[in-house]
């Protein structure tokens, strides 16, 4: 499909769409000084992932200060980010009354920056700004936490406990939240539409969520800058920058009004 006749087709299932569910990956925040896992320079090409699971995250304290020296590089730049077109366009779907849920992979809490009312929003892999202690659940200020291993203590204990302290997200081999997943499926089932952002869906559950939304015969449309494996489930796919596509997408559907 050429790429017009992808983004009309896409622009005439948003402006009829009534209940758009989206699912959002680190894709969408690239173009916000947030590198993504599996492009080339991303978190993966750096870091090996089968070192960072949360098992070994538990039983070794040299995991755990590898684990705290590379969010510690990363707070930052998540904390400083701006949300880009990409995520203005989604609040805008709220806005106009469409989304009925964002469901997004991302940690750096820039939907929630963009606009996007807390209550529309599923981290399904939970938050780099929030801490907690893995031993007790006390959560724990995550400037202060930062602090402290900028300061040299390289694999924080709980001020309560005494246990080990690890960002509020969900590592390979960490149970997914539950009440947020359950969510996330249900969303995929009572759809009308399902938008993908910038995602490789090779995850799962989160990379399952299209194939349900299709199942209950939700139209699915992919926004990312290279194919995936549900690309063949898509009624369009939108290459290129995300935010670029996301704005285009508005614009044709009429919606780029509510673009605030
Ligand atoms: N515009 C459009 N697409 C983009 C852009 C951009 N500016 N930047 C990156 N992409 C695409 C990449 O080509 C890639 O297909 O976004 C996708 C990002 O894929 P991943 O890096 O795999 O990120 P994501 O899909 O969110 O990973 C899912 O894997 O490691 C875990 O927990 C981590 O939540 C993450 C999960
Ligand atoms: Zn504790």
């Amino acid at each position: 499909m050429r790429d017009d006749d992808a983004l009309e087709k896409a622009a005439s299932l948003l402006r009829r769409a009534e209940r758009v569910a989206v699912l959002t990956g680190a894709g969408v925040s690239t173009e916000s000084g947030i590198p993504d896992f599996r492009s080339p320079g991303g978190l993966w090409s750096r870091y090996d992932p089968s070192k960072l699971t949360f098992d070994k995250f538990v039983a070794s304290a040299d995991t755990r200060r590898l684990y705290w020296e590379i969010a510690t590089e990363s707070y930052p730049v998540l904390r400083d980010a701006e949300p880009n077109a990409a995520h203005r366009a989604v609040a805008a779907l709220e806005r106009c009354g469409k989304l009925l849920l964002l469901v997004t992979q991302n940690v750096d809490g820039l939907h929630q920056k963009a606009g996007t009312s807390d209550e529309k929003i599923i981290e399904i892999h939970g938050s780099s700004l929030r801490v907690t202690c893995i031993d007790c659940g006390a959560p724990h200020d995550r400037e202060e936490v930062h602090a402290r291993v900028l300061d040299g203590d390289v694999a924080p204990g709980c001020d309560h406990c005494g246990g080990r302290l690890k960002p509020a997200t969900v590592s390979f081999g960490q149970a997914m939240p539950e009440r947020e997943t359950l969510a996330a499926f249900q969303a995929a089932r009572s759809c009308d539409l399902m938008l993908v952002i910038g995602s490789s869906l090779v995850v799962y559950p989160a990379a399952g969520l299209p194939d349900e939304a299709v199942r209950g015969g939700a139209s699915l449309i992919i926004v990312n800058n290279e194919a995936t494996d549900k690309d063949h489930l898509a009624a369009a796919t939108l290459g290129g920058s995300a935010g670029e596509s996301m704005s285009l997408l508005l614009r044709r559907a009429g919606l780029d009004g509510a673009d605030g």
